[in-house]
């Protein structure tokens, strides 16, 4: 969680830093704040609450500078106050820290501090990295930041400058990413590509444990064992466009439009010549040979991709998988060796459980494969294989085009493994490639297909709780459908498998009460239409997304959205939008901020 941003050059560094700021919202937004160093010492500004308050804030007391670190904070140590707020000063004030990550160890040294005489102000685990470089500092702050890193256990990514020593700007790398960012006359670190892009195309991933210390017009970077290296410097390729709303009201919106030339472009770069086509991205067919199970470890929405991903890779591959939580599967004891592959799936990169699951595959001799939206994060580095979403930049909180294209990657990685396999033939390999290829056109359509889900959305923005029902893949479906809608819309909102509700979930229907029913695998629609009967009669209102043109549906239901036709396997590609966008206009009836959903983060840091 949280998001940080350092400046060093020519402009003011408030300027870049705030800018840099609005574009990582996306990893916290409870409090935010900046420090500058000049003419001798560290001048500051932190809020609590959204960007603005720092903003407005900033407005009266407008701190300039040519070095500068600044941070936006997803709370986890002490609450959203303005004291609790980043950057932390040491107690002389002459030392500044802004961190994403988390100290481990922060109160075993925060009571060492104490007793030594050092006192904090707030509660975080953060202060203490301010207290120990003032313990540390002799003159030399790269010195300091060496001592102090020793001390810490943990994940950070920290931006510190110095009073006594204006013309420099540290940047430290244990596990939380860190972008570094090379411009004409400057510099720029921040926790995500994003805030660079204005800046500079010319960007270094920073690697685990590296520390970068820029000084004057130059820079080093020292690895983790502090020797000197230096690191490939790559061109991004996004446009800023791609990180801008770019006329749409906001970034979920966009995100759910961009979904059809996503999926064209990802089928375009993996799939050459009628076949999927990972590159080095997948496994050969000698190693598919020698794994007997796979499971698919994933938290979120990313989770809900690996739920149609154990039925595709078993229906299509006939493999048997597993599909966990990750922050269940590493204290599950799962049954892992090095038969096992374990695939991973996560937009960012990031997530701390996920990459935590990672590594303890790792160590268990399992063959690991990520599926990700961002090269060069950390999961990416550490997995065995990597396939990538190509979605662009996915800055909503809520995941939409991240899962659409994972579910993509999933059905693609099914094909290739059976395709290797000898489990499947040409022709129905070949049915289901050509199936996915007229997907992109499809969900152009979906998108805009719009009306009555705005209608029923409206009905339903002041209703305590809703449900979505379907069976198979479109319990799946519902799944990820139920997620969408309660983390944008705070309507608590439950996905039943439609044949279980009798069991007990039926008891809470009542009058007026809203059932999204999804139907469209042809051997069970009759089923569900039998329980969408029992929600009826017990007074539910109810919205139908369905595949089929059937009168049945279209009377019991009160409103309806009939999805572009496509093989029963791929529907949750298509039935998942018609969800989205109910999230969405949801949302926005209630007048939420829905690409920044309260107590939410989109990257989360944090086991
Ligand atoms: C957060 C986000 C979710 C996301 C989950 C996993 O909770 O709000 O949208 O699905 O993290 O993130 P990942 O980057 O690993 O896919």
């Amino acid at each position: 969680m949280c998001g940080i941003v350092s400046y060093k050059g020519k402009m003011n560094a408030r300027e870049v830093i705030i800018d840099g700021l609005e574009k990582l919202e996306y990893r916290g937004y409870d409090s935010a704040g900046i420090a500058v160093a000049n003419e001798g010492e560290i001048s500051f500004e932190k809020r609590a609450g959204k960007l603005s308050n720092l903003e407005k804030a900033l407005e009266e007391n407008p701190i300039a500078g040519h070095v500068g670190i600044g941070h936006i904070r997803w709370a986890t140590h002490g609450a959203a106050t303005d004291i609790n707020s980043h950057p932390h000063l040491s107690n002389n004030g002459r030392l500044a820290v802004v961190h994403n990550g988390i100290i481990e160890n922060y109160r075993d040294l925060k009571n060492e501090l104490e007793e030594e005489g050092y006192t904090f102000k707030s509660s975080t685990d953060t202060e203490v990295i301010a207290v120990l470089l003032e313990k540390y500092y002799e003159n030399d702050l790269l010195e300091a930041v060496r001592k102090t890193r020793e001390r810490l256990v943990g994940s950070f990514a920290c931006g510190i400058i110095s009073a006594d020593e204006p013309d420099r700007l540290i940047g430290m790398r244990v596990e939380s990413p860190l972008v570094f960012g090379l411009m004409e006359d400057g510099f720029i670190m921040a926790s995500d590509i994003p805030s660079l892009l204005k800046y500079t195309r010319d960007v270094i991933y920073l690697e685990n444990g590296d520390l970068v210390d820029i000084k004057g017009s130059s820079f080093t970077i020292y690895d983790k064992d502090d020797k000197k290296v230096s690191r490939e410097v790559k061109k991004i390729e996004w446009s800023v466009d791609a990180a801008s709303k770019d006329g749409y009201d906001h970034f979920m919106i966009k995100e759910i439009n961009e979904q059809g030339p996503a999926i064209d472009e990802l089928l375009r770069v993996n799939v050459k010549n009628g076949r999927v086509d990972f590159e080095e991205g997948s496994f050969s067919r000698q190693e598919l040979s020698s794994i007997d199970r796979i499971y698919i470890v994933a938290c979120g929405t990313a989770y809900h991709a690996g739920l149609v991903g154990k039925y595709a890779i078993e229906r299509i591959a006939k493999i048997p998988v597993t599909c966990d939580l990750a922050s269940e599967f590493r204290y599950n004891n799962p049954f892992i060796d090095e038969k096992t592959l374990v695939i991973f799936i996560s937009q960012s990169g990031e997530t701390a459980d996920s990459l935590k699951a990672l590594r303890l595959a790792e160590e268990k001799k399992a063959k690991t494969l990520l599926i990700t939206n961002t090269l060069a994060s950390s999961m990416d580095r550490e997995a065995d294989k990597s396939i990538y979403c190509y979605a662009g930049p996915e800055i909503a909180v809520a995941s939409t085009k991240a899962y659409t294209t994972q579910l993509v990657n999933l059905y693609l990685l099914a094909l290739d493994f059976s395709i290797k396999l000898s489990r499947i033939d040409e022709k129905a390999y070949e049915g289901i490639l050509e199936e996915l290829k007229k997907l992109p056109k499809k969900v152009d359509t979906l998108v805009k297909d719009d009306e009555a889900i705005k209608k029923f959305a409206k009905e339903i923005a002041d209703k305590a709780s809703l449900f979505y029902i379907g069976r198979g893949l479109d319990y799946a479906t519902s799944i990820e459908a139920a997620l969408k809608l309660k983390e944008v819309s705070y309507i608590h909102t439950e996905a039943f498998a439609a044949g279980e509700l009798k069991h007990g979930t039926i008891s809470l229907i009542e009058e007026g009460t809203p059932v999204i029913a999804i139907m469209t695998q042809d051997d069970l629609v009759d089923k569900t239409l039998s329980n969408v009967e029992e929600v009826v009669s017990r007074g539910a209102r109810v919205f139908a997304i369905t595949s089929k043109d059937d009168e049945r549906i279209e009377k019991i239901s009160d409103a309806w959205i009939r999805l572009p036709q496509t093989l029963d396997i791929l529907y949750p590609i298509l039935s998942v939008i018609p969800a989205q966008l109910m999230a969405y206009y949801t949302s926005t009836a209630k007048g939420i901020d829905v690409d920044k959903p309260r107590n939410l983060a989109k990257s989360v840091t944090v086991e």
